[in-house]
């Protein structure tokens, strides 16, 4: 009898823009991107298994976005796990990692930031000045680079989304935007990189 064969799945790291952009025009369509800065939770994997479901390509990218922290915030001491991210994105079937340095995405002489208008004027756009303008300037370089059909987004951080969605619609990037519903601790707290800071109590 003959006995069901699986493919061994590859996951390809990919370190360069030009790498990145060849690689998702010639996968297979649907491609879902997930943008993340690593340290990858049950969350992140919960927009992995969505992109998965509703894609035949799943790309993610992991890049600690230095545009998108405030001056002393937390850049250099925020959570990195390069083996275990690859790890968990292996397992999660992942095709596409895109790995970029900071010099890839922010060359010397890099002059033009993404900044959008009212949405930022309030809660996170307030407590930290300048992080929605790095966020919005790292997510439309991603989704120009790899141009999926499908990007994916928590609920949790839901200033981030409107202002990724107003950026999509304003600017004409010919993207759908997919939310996922927060995923969180049995306590009831959203499970976050950053929840490594904290303490139980
Ligand atoms: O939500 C995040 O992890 C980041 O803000 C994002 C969208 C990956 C941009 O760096």
């Amino acid at each position: 009898m003959a006995r069901t064969q699986t493919m061994p799945h590859s996951m390809r790291v990919i370190s360069t823009n030009e790498e990145m952009s060849q690689a998702c025009r010639e996968a297979v369509k649907p491609v879902g991107l997930v943008p993340t800065m690593g340290a990858l939770h049950a969350g992140h994997l919960s927009l992995v298994d969505r992109a998965r479901a509703d894609n035949l390509t799943v790309a993610v990218s992991i890049f600690v976005n230095p545009a998108q922290f405030v001056p002393d915030g937390d850049f250099s001491s925020y959570p990195r796990d390069r083996r275990s991210d690859l790890d968990k994105l292996e397992g999660a079937g992942v095709d596409l990692v895109f790995m970029p340095s900071v010099e890839e995405m922010y060359p010397a002489g890099f002059d033009t930031t993404v900044h959008s208008g009212e949405l930022t004027r309030s809660l996170e756009g307030v407590a930290r000045p300048g992080h929605l303008d790095g966020v919005a300037t790292v997510v439309a370089k991603l989704l120009i680079q790899s141009s999926p059909d499908l990007a994916y987004f928590g609920q949790k951080d839901a200033q981030q989304l409107a202002m990724v969605r107003r950026m999509v619609a304003d600017l004409d990037l010919p993207v759908e935007v997919a939310v996922v519903p927060t995923v969180r601790e049995q306590d009831g707290l959203a499970v976050s990189s950053r929840n490594a800071y904290l303490d139980p109590r």
